[in-house]
């Protein structure tokens, strides 16, 4: 049986986490209901800081905010030592919030706007990587704003191709992320940063693609990363201080996915540092990660309430098909659609039973959101509430109302406690922001 984290099955054969038994999670919170296992969720953020410190003298772990972030899980990586990349006003704001030191923040984005920039800049925040020459100049036009000057960081399109679905890459050549390296406007930023009193150039960054499965596309990054850092010291005297490799580790979504283990990685991320820093003869920079899907996405696991239930006559071998609806789809988890991610279910309520039934896993909303396209499951009842894993990262973040359902409530849960983080949208809610017409 796949199970994640703390996850197990407990003497009533039913799905726990975090010693809490889901079914009662559900039958007090409601479903869908997404559940963060928070010694998960700990162990993670330590273990990505032990791989890393115990094999580079300064590392910095920067957890993706897009990942999964509310004012909880902002406090959590920050009580774990982490800083926060934001890549919005909203993510930034989030952070601030939460009572994060602004230096700890990190603010990212191809097109950020004027008013988020000068929130950025007014807030103090640690570090600001610039990804276009229009962003430098709107920051020019906040020099005012500031009273020192604003660590930047350059993001450069490295021209590295990963293997992942082609929604989620973002190094490659032809890409709307970056500075492109060949055609000369990454350094050209450098030279221009170095040439504004109100801008420090920190360092160099770049993020290649998510949900990868090894470190090549990684290494092959670094090697241009550390080719770039050693042409801006020749033409400038100037030496990249800080280097962020970005994130992109893939998890497991289902028993045959095999991402690489952290341990591996990075070994692998900093044999390739250390030994190119030293081809070029370049002293050791401040390493910048930037993990989102492989801090939060095995911790959490979205509960849902079975409904109806069809079998129905299909045209194709063995002639019929179980399709099993939930309460919940495209609006509390949209990468099937978006990326064709599949996913591993259960119910949670049988967990203890053989998983024998094949069943398509459907959504409520009013079009084919198929949320798994086959598994085998325990026989399901109308009312059996059903655990689907690894949706901690990219589900609540990208959840939105879609046929106007309220947006699921999110619990941590821990040693047999549940805290309840973000509470569940009530129907008001989805009426807050509406005008009547005038009579
Ligand atoms: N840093 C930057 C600049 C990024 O753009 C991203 C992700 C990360 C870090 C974190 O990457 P991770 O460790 O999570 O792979 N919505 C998609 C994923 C989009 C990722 C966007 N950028 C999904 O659901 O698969």
């Amino acid at each position: 049986m796949f199970l994640l984290g703390t996850q197990r099955i407990n003497e009533r054969g039913r799905l726990e986490i975090g010693g809490c038994d889901t079914v009662e999670l559900a039958a007090e919170f409601g479903t869908p209901l997404y559940v963060m296992d928070e010694a998960a969720l700990r162990a993670t953020c330590r273990a990505y800081r032990a791989a890393f410190e115990s094999r580079y003298p300064s590392v910095q772990v920067e957890y993706a905010a897009k990942a999964f972030l509310c004012v909880a899980m902002a406090q959590l990586v920050h009580d774990e030592g982490l800083h926060l990349d934001v890549a919005s006003a909203g993510e930034l704001y989030t952070g601030l919030r939460a009572g994060l030191p602004p230096a700890d923040l990190v603010f990212h984005g191809n097109n950020k706007s004027l008013d988020e920039l000068r929130l950025a800049v007014e807030s103090g925040v640690g570090r600001i990587v610039v990804d276009n020459f229009h962003e430098l100049d709107l920051l020019d036009q906040l020099a005012p704003l500031q009273r020192r000057p604003q660590d930047v960081l350059v993001r450069i399109a490295p021209g590295v191709d990963p293997h992942t679905h082609r929604r989620i890459r973002t190094g490659q050549a032809d890409t709307k992320f970056g500075f492109g390296v060949k055609s000369g406007d990454a350094l050209e930023a450098v030279k221009r940063i170095v040439g504004t009193p109100n801008l420090l150039f920190t360092g160099l960054h770049c993020h290649i693609g998510s949900n990868l499965m090894d470190a090549g596309a990684h290494r092959a990054a670094i090697d241009v990363l550390l080719d770039l850092a050693a042409e801006i010291r020749d033409e400038t005297g100037l030496m990249v201080e800080q280097l962020n490799i970005g994130g992109g580790l893939g998890i497991r979504y289902t028993p045959q996915d095999r991402p690489m283990a952290l341990e591996e990685f990075s070994e692998a991320l900093t044999t390739a540092l250390h030994d190119g820093l030293a081809a070029r003869h370049l002293p050791l920079p401040l390493l910048l990660l930037e993990p989102g899907r492989s801090i939060v996405g095995e911790a959490g696991t979205t509960l849902y309430t079975v409904g109806a239930i069809k079998q129905v006559l299909i045209p194709e071998a063995p002639g019929r098909r179980t399709y099993v609806a939930i309460d919940g789809g495209l609006s509390d988890n949209p990468r099937p659609q978006l990326y064709e991610a599949v996913y591993t279910a259960l119910i949670a309520s049988r967990a203890g039973e053989h998983a024998g039934t094949e069943v398509r896993v459907a959504g409520k909303h009013c079009e084919t959101d198929t949320l798994i396209d086959s598994t085998y499951i325990q026989r399901p009842e109308p009312g059996d509430i059903m655990a689907v894993l690894s949706t901690g990262a990219y589900n609540y973040s990208m959840a939105s109302n879609y046929n106007r359902l309220p947006r699921p409530a999110v619990v941590f849960v821990k040693e047999g406690h549940s805290r309840l983080v973000v509470k569940r949208e009530t129907l008001d809610d989805l009426l807050r922001q509406d005008l009547p017409l005038e009579k």
